[in-house]
């Protein structure tokens, strides 16, 4: 007992760390700092937020071994009742932009059903309380009934039907046809289902008919037209982040010329949209194209940073100063697209297309790690340089971003686009690579992640860890002490597809009807809920950085101290000592994000759902002091006072 009580006594004596977090001295804190990135990779547009359900609906393109391909094929469709079903170029075709289609032919004699039907991606996601409505395009003769449904693959059952009257001929040429929206009577015990088209066979026995643009949307976000996938967006949403840039990422370079993301060839009807071979392995149909997005953004919240093409493909190809101004004046039409008003040739097409009020833009980011495959040289030559004055003479205050360090101007304010992955100690390394950094030129940083746990460095690790994710709070700890230069940062990638991309890091990834959060999205959203405007110093007793690192900010009515134990010490013997100064506030909000373990990792709801957990407590302090006690060697902790 005697041992037992003096033990208890030293430990605490010596292992407190006490941290005085003064009233002022700070600096002004970005208001953007949490921020998405947004491109499509592993189905986060097509497959992803878009909310479009069937799987190579306008015969687009390919994928072989994971690279994107021209080669149409009918992949993802299956015929039903004996038909065939072929990629098919015979005029006239639904549109210049979407030259191949579907025939479906229909031996002669047929009586019964006949059709075909889609796998979706990776199946659907039917839910008997939310609305569908079907469409497609056709060419042909039949006067009949479609009908068109969800089928369990799991139960057999048909889960939700509705169907479509058409009464055409060949002479009528592509017909675009709306089923009734419906709302399925069972929703899918999984998401094993599929969706058909069937026909009375007697009606075309011995015929060719041909379809392009067939479509199934769920209701979607904010019940917008060609919109995005609610359960998606309310994901982002929920994470509170501040800003977007978009359409980012590698997949805007594009895999070689002519690929890269022309944001012409994204807007209007899905019938002039053709297309392109993505990145990241797959097709772009390009449905969620400039408009979408920019839609998504505002329904959001979201200020935008949009991503301008800047003449490198990712393989390395450049385009020669001689030949860049084409590439410039595309970019003034874009921005006249987005930001004129609606007597400007551009800003009235932009009107006609539904979206009457310009958009914002404040925020500009030329290109995407233009230093890749050598793109350096080019782009401090000329490149950058070519938008930067075109822009900058039409739209003066509009921040222009460089993803080269330096920025090619050297003007105070110009900012960069700085993208960091690395392994989990190196993350933790990272907490005070910001505290030298020139107060000339704000920062972005507009992509990263800890891809790995500890020192490992082979391949990336699918779920973030807890400890991963931690490192990761280590960093944006490092980033929030310097928000009076790092504007803001945002994770890389956004969304996946768990049943493509279950291997490698992202915020978020989806199934057809779940939702995996990682630990690494509810880190950031802790973050986002409880930022302050500014930062204050803070004076630490008894340690110094690591275990336990550290970051306090304010706004108008709280003071926020941000913790990460990071293989630290736990219970109460342990406590941060947290002292306020000049605050008399005896209760103080403790909200903390952990997990069994340094290795434990979020999984999908029906792969055992999530480690993480977070709680809130109140805890009880006198005059501004307040003693915070660790539950997990590693955890994040948020302490509002
Ligand atoms: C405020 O910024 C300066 C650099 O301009 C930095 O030295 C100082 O640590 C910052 N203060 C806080 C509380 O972050
Ligand atoms: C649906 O189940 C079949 C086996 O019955 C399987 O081959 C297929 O991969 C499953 N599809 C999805 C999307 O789960
Ligand atoms: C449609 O029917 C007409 C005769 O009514 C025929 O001439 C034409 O070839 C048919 N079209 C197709 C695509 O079979
Ligand atoms: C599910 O799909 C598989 C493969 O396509 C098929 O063989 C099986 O019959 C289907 N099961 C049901 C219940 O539809
Ligand atoms: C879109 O703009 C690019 C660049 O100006 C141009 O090459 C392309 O032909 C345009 N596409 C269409 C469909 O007008
Ligand atoms: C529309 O924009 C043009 C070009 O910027 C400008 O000259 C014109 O005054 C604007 N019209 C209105 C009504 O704001
Ligand atoms: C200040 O931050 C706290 C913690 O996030 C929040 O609860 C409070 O609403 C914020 N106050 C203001 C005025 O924004
Ligand atoms: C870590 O926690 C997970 C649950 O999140 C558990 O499955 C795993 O066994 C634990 N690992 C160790 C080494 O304790």
């Amino acid at each position: 007992m005697m041992i037992f009580s003096s033990m208890l006594y030293f430990a605490a004596s010596v292992a407190a760390l006490t941290l005085n977090i003064a009233s002022s001295g700070g600096n002004q804190s970005s208001s953007l700092l949490y921020g998405f990135l947004y491109e499509d990779i592993y189905h986060s547009g097509d497959g992803g937020l878009y909310g479009e359900m069937l799987r190579n609906r306008g015969f687009q393109g390919s994928s072989s071994n994971g690279v994107a391909s021209l080669l149409r094929s009918t992949d993802y469709w299956h015929p039903v009742g004996g038909v065939s079903l072929a990629i098919d170029t015979s005029s006239p075709t639904v549109s210049s932009s979407l030259p191949y289609q579907m025939r479906m032919d229909v031996p002669a004699g047929t009586t019964g059903t006949v059709g075909f039907y889609n796998e979706g991606f990776w199946g659907f996601d039917v839910d008997a309380t939310k609305r569908y409505i079907a469409s497609f395009y056709m060419r042909g003769n039949y006067s009949g009934t479609v009908d068109c449904y969800f089928h369990s693959n799991t139960t057999g059952q048909v889960l939700g039907s509705t169907s479509v009257s058409i009464d055409q001929t060949s002479s009528k040429g592509w017909v675009q046809s709306y089923s009734a929206t419906f709302q399925p009577g069972h929703t899918g015990s999984d998401a094993n289902n599929t969706f058909y088209f069937t026909f009375d066979g007697s009606q075309l026995a011995g015929q060719s008919v041909y379809f392009n643009v067939l479509s199934v949307f769920k209701q979607t976000f904010d019940n917008r037209y060609n919109g995005v996938r609610q359960d998606l967006a309310d994901a982002l949403h929920n994470m509170n982040g501040k800003y977007i840039r978009l359409p980012g990422g590698n997949n805007m370079e594009g895999i070689g010329a002519p690929y890269y993301w022309k944001w012409n060839e994204t807007i209007g009807p899905l019938t002039g949209r053709p297309g392109r071979p993505g990145t990241w392995g797959d097709i772009n149909t390009d449905g969620f194209g400039l408009l979408e997005m920019m839609q998504m953004a505002g329904d959001l919240g979201l200020e935008v940073i949009l991503g301008i093409w800047a003449g490198l493909y990712l393989d390395g190809d450049v385009v020669s100063d001689a030949n860049i101004q084409p590439y410039v004046d595309s970019v003034m039409n874009e921005l006249e697209f987005l930001l004129g008003n609606a007597s400007t040739t551009y800003g009235a097409q932009r009107a006609a297309l539904g979206f009457p009020s310009p958009f914002t833009i404040n925020w500009i980011e030329i290109g995407n790690e233009d230093y890749l495959n050598g793109g350096d040289s080019s782009y401090y030559a000329y490149r950058f340089m070519a938008f930067y004055n075109a822009i900058h003479a039409a739209y003066p205050s509009i921040n222009l971003v460089s993803t080269i360090n330096p920025n090619p101007v050297t003007t105070a304010g110009s900012s960069l686009d700085l993208h960091i992955y690395g392994n989990e100690h190196y993350f933790v390394s990272l907490f005070n690579t910001f505290d030298q950094a020139s107060r000339q030129y704000p920062v972005f940083v507009n992509e990263y992640a800890a891809t790995n746990t500890g020192s490992n460095s082979k391949g990336q690790v699918g779920a973030q860890t807890l400890g991963m994710s931690c490192a990761e709070a280590i960093f944006l700890l490092g980033c929030e002490r310097n928000s009076d230069i790092i504007l803001g940062s945002a994770y890389g990638a956004m969304i996946k597809n768990f049943n493509e991309a279950p291997d490698t890091v992202a915020l978020i990834k989806h199934t057809a009807n779940e939702v995996l959060y990682t630990i690494s999205y509810y880190l950031q959203k802790l973050f986002a809920d409880n930022m302050g405007t500014k930062t204050l110093p803070v004076t630490a007793v008894g340690a110094g950085f690591g275990p336990v690192y550290w970051s306090a900010t304010a706004n108008s009515s709280s003071t926020i101290l941000k913790l990460v134990n990071y293989n630290g010490n736990t219970g109460s013997s342990n406590a941060v000592q947290v002292i306020v100064e000049g605050s008399s506030k005896t209760t103080a909000t403790l909200i903390s994000l952990t997990a069994p373990n340094s290795t434990s990792v979020n999984n999908l709801p029906s792969l055992g759902g999530e480690a993480s957990t977070i709680t809130t407590t109140t805890l009880t302090g006198s005059a501004g002091h307040f003693s915070v006690a660790f539950t997990g060697s590693y955890e994040i902790v948020v302490l509002v006072v």
